[in-house]
């Protein structure tokens, strides 16, 4: 859905949201009162929800991810509402997915919007408005982004709720191809990642007993293979994705999941994480997550206790492991991936302490 566009020119995350509220702004005269209700599905930035309250509608945001201060779940409040705003998301099916659920919020004659940026695909997305949501016109383009609009006319074809957006897809976890439970929007979905599958094949044997953080679990596949390699250890799922850690419940329904995006959002010390971490934050490649996650694994993790993760090789992660944990080991190293491993100092119960 992306499409490359020079760094300069393209629209920053936040420029859709701004675009969307500067069109709220000129829509006049304000509500009267009582306040319709609107809800905005997806957007971290405020500026869109902040002009709807200004316009004087009741306004409702929903999240899927964490966001500071911000209501997130894996499926949006029922409703209904007079309009829903959906921040056009990363992938088409989850923006069939949001709009679809956007379409069951509204009444017959009711409003769906839709806004995003040029370079997110935002120009060829009015296919994506579900049957019964009619004429997607566009109200608006300015700088590189559009707000879409459509009418509702009759209810969306899938029955509301996140059961129906189920994907199954078999995955093969080291054991034969199993059916694997994704939803639209959660990574890798549908397939096990490459990255996923070389970190399953270095897992360490740990202890029973010992506890094991997948961190950035998504829908569960490493927790999965590492419970079964090391029957009695306790495998923990951290997210900070709702909607994936819904998917890992039906994947692995034994394991505690933690709704986080930090280590000290589980419950400590564990002895051994294991994670193939987020390198994005929105588009944009970014390290924080990985770096956040390293520096904070020496506290979180218990005297002997390691790190795992998986990465793509050319991101260099021996010296950012090297300044936080011992004996740095690269333990695999296939295609763009690289696994290395990590300990913290003091006698070790996890993985095969270095030698
Ligand atoms: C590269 S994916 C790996 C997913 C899964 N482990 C797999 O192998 O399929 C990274 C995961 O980290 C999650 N994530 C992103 N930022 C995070 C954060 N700050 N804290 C925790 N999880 C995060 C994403 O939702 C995603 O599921």
């Amino acid at each position: 859905m992306t499409q490359a566009a020079s760094a300069a020119s393209a629209p920053t995350r936040d420029a859709p949201s701004r675009v969307a509220a500067w069109w709220i702004g000129r829509r006049r005269p304000p509500h009267p009162a009582p306040p319709p209700t609107a809800l905005v599905l997806g957007d971290r930035s405020p500026e869109a929800a902040r002009a709807l309250h200004g316009y004087g509608f009741a306004v409702t945001r929903w999240h899927r991810r964490l966001a500071p201060g911000q209501r997130c779940s894996a499926w949006p409040p029922a409703g209904p509402f007079a309009e829903v705003w959906v921040r056009l998301p990363r992938s088409w099916p989850e923006a069939e997915m949001l709009l679809h659920a956007a379409a069951a919020r509204v009444p017959d004659g009711g409003q769906l919007f839709l806004y995003g940026a040029g370079n997110e695909g935002i120009r060829s997305a009015a296919s994506r408005f579900p049957p019964g949501a009619d004429g997607p016109r566009t109200l608006c383009i300015r700088r590189r982004c559009r707000v879409l609009a459509a009418t509702r006319t009759a209810p969306p074809p899938r029955p509301d709720g996140l059961d129906h957006w189920t994907v199954r897809a078999p995955v093969d976890l080291g054991r034969g191809p199993r059916e694997w439970i994704h939803y639209p929007g959660i990574f890798a979905c549908g397939r096990l990642d490459e990255g996923s599958a070389l970190l399953i094949d270095h897992l360490p044997p740990v202890p029973p007993g010992a506890r094991v953080l997948d961190y950035g679990a998504g829908s569960g596949t490493i927790g999965a293979a590492l419970a079964e390699g090391s029957p009695g250890a306790m495998v923990l799922l951290l997210d900070n994705d709702a909607i994936a850690l819904t998917a890992a419940a039906r994947n692995l329904p034994a394991a505690p999941r933690i709704l986080g995006d930090r280590l000290g959002h589980a419950p400590l010390p564990i002895d051994h994480i294991v994670s193939n971490p987020p390198i994005h934050s929105r588009r944009a490649q970014s390290l924080a997550t990985i770096e956040r996650l390293v520096r904070d694994a020496p506290a979180a993790l218990a005297p002997g206790g390691a790190l795992t993760l998986v990465a793509q090789r050319r991101l260099g992660l021996q010296r950012l492991l090297g300044a936080h944990l011992r004996r740095v080991r690269t333990v695999a190293d296939r295609g763009p991936f690289r696994v290395w491993r990590g300990w913290t100092a003091g006698r070790a119960q996890s993985a095969r302490p270095p030698s």
